[in-house]
């Protein structure tokens, strides 16, 4: 086809196997990374990511490759060990924490040390790994784009392979002050990876200028409003806010099994109203903090008891790192907790589900939602924010969003904006939302869905392949 030819390179693929007898099953990954990139279609693109299990035997590695190919899917096999040390331990409880401002883990300093210099080892490892089988597959003329903290190493590996290879490198989460990143006991080897790339890409403005800062300080380069220049030699960074693809969600909402879902919802929460939440079971997304701004709520707004319900779907990840076990037994507590204090015979205020949604039902409970609770205490993005304004062209229900959310810069207009960590204000916002009058809940949708239907993932995809691709060509000339 005459279509670009893309490989996206991300540690997640868009599906997860799963062992069935002698067969391989494959399930829709969670995640906004997967999501994003589900709507990325204007290239003839290869995934090529690590297939969320174990496979030692080369038979299985053969099956589950060929499975794999029919969605177009490569994965990356890495060894047991050096897998759960780069996914659990460098990338889940070292990376991911400090990015979200959260720091690094602070058990025994020993004992964290050792785990480090191993866990970086492990990472180091793994992006090896990453770079064979992108090698592999690799045509003179493609775009190579790596995606997210898992893949620091990637950029250079690459280019010290193929100076040629047109990499992009993009980053989901925020990235922090230079203030956080130079903690890192590694913060120099990953900035310098990273700028191997022809382009780096963040989601806001303030990610990029706190990259360039951590360039400028930590490695002593010179940043410039393009991006960062070393000996003369530029790499640019550029802000691309990922979207969704609207349609999807839009057209779903016509099929009839989601009608049915709707009304079988609405049915089901007849006399009341619904707040919503949908997050990964993660710290960064304010979960207890959501949670205790709601009893708040309804300490506070006697007559509202019994007439609201938050829904809060959990989906379970990265079960494997202990802090996740920690957070869902504290969840489930306040939950409890609560459900115990408002509840009566007929009615609990929480319906608190640890699960993960198939498509059609997560948009039909996005479509009967009456006030949204998103309170990341930071986050990359977060499209969950994103996917429930699209859903709402009917409803018009209320957005409440954490100002520490990505989504804070583009939905900031059409939203309630908080801060999650204030109880009290998300408490008043969660009032606010219930008694704002019709008017004035459509004026903020309307100004929502318009940025949500024109801002979508594959215009990101476009604008940022392409600059990648015009930077590798002037990178090459200026060797
Ligand atoms: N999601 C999912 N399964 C579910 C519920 C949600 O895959 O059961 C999706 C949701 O549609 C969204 C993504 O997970 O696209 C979450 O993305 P977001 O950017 O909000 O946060 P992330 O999980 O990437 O931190
Ligand atoms: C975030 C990260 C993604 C990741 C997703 C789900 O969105 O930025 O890279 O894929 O969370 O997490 P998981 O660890 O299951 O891939």
């Amino acid at each position: 086809s005459s279509k670009q030819r893309l490989l996206v390179v991300a540690n997640r693929l868009p599906v997860a196997a799963v062992k069935n007898g002698d067969s391989w099953q494959l399930e829709m990954s969670a995640g906004g990374l997967v999501s994003a990139l589900l709507g990325v279609t204007e290239f003839d693109t290869r995934w090529i990511g690590w297939a969320g299990i174990n496979v030692p035997d080369e038979s299985g590695q053969k099956t589950l490759t060929e499975a794999l190919a029919a969605k177009n899917c490569i994965p990356v096999f890495i060894e047991e060990e050096i897998a759960h040390q780069y996914y659990n331990g460098y990338c889940n409880n070292t990376l991911w924490p400090l990015f979200h401002y959260l720091g690094l883990p602070q058990e025994d300093h020993l004992a964290t040390t050792r785990n480090f210099k191993s866990q970086f080892e492990a990472y180091t490892k793994a992006n090896k790994c990453f770079a064979d089988v992108v090698s592999k597959h690799y045509e003179e003329g493609d775009a190579v784009w790596c995606h997210d903290y898992h893949l620091m190493f990637l950029p250079k590996y690459l280019k010290e392979r193929n100076s040629d290879m047109k990499v992009g490198w993009f980053l989901h989460t925020p990235f922090p002050s230079s203030e956080i990143h130079r903690m890192l006991p590694s913060r120099s080897e990953l900035l310098k990876s990273v700028l191997s790339a022809d382009l780096v890409g963040f989601h806001t403005y303030d990610y990029a200028r706190h990259f360039v800062s951590a360039c400028t300080r930590i490695l002593g380069l010179e940043g410039t409003p393009e991006g960062v220049e070393d000996q003369g030699k530029l790499t640019r960074v550029a802000v691309f806010p990922v979207g969704i693809d609207p349609d999807r969600f839009i057209q779903a909402l016509e099929l009839p099994q989601v009608k049915d879902i709707v009304k079988e919802l609405k049915q089901r929460f007849t006399g009341y109203k619904v707040l919503l939440g949908v997050d990964r079971l993660d710290m960064i997304k304010g979960i207890p903090q959501k949670i205790l701004a709601f009893e708040k709520f309804l300490e506070e707004n006697p007559d509202w008891r019994h007439k609201v319900v938050l829904l809060q779907i959990a989906v379970p990840t990265r079960t494997h790192v202990l802090k996740y076990k920690q957070l869902t037994s504290q969840v489930h507590e306040i939950v409890g907790r609560i459900n115990g204090r408002f509840g009566s015979f007929s009615s609990v205020p929480i319906h608190h589900l640890d699960c993960t949604l198939d498509f059609h039902t997560l948009c039909a409970i996005y479509a009967i939602t009456d006030v949204a609770l998103v309170t990341s205490l930071r986050d990359g993005m977060n499209l969950v924010s994103y996917e429930f304004v699209a859903c709402q062209a009917a409803n018009k229900g209320v957005l409440i969003l954490s100002e520490f959310a990505g989504a804070a810069q583009s939905l900031g207009a059409g939203a309630i904006l908080v801060n999650p960590w204030n109880v009290a204000e998300v408490a008043s916002s969660i009032s606010y939302a219930l008694n704002m009058s019709a008017d004035e809940r459509e004026k903020r949708h309307h100004h929502n869905f318009l940025h949500v239907t024109t801002h979508t993932s594959q215009g990101w995809a476009e604008t940022e392949l392409n600059e990648t691709i015009v930077e590798a060509q002037l990178r090459s000339r200026q060797i």
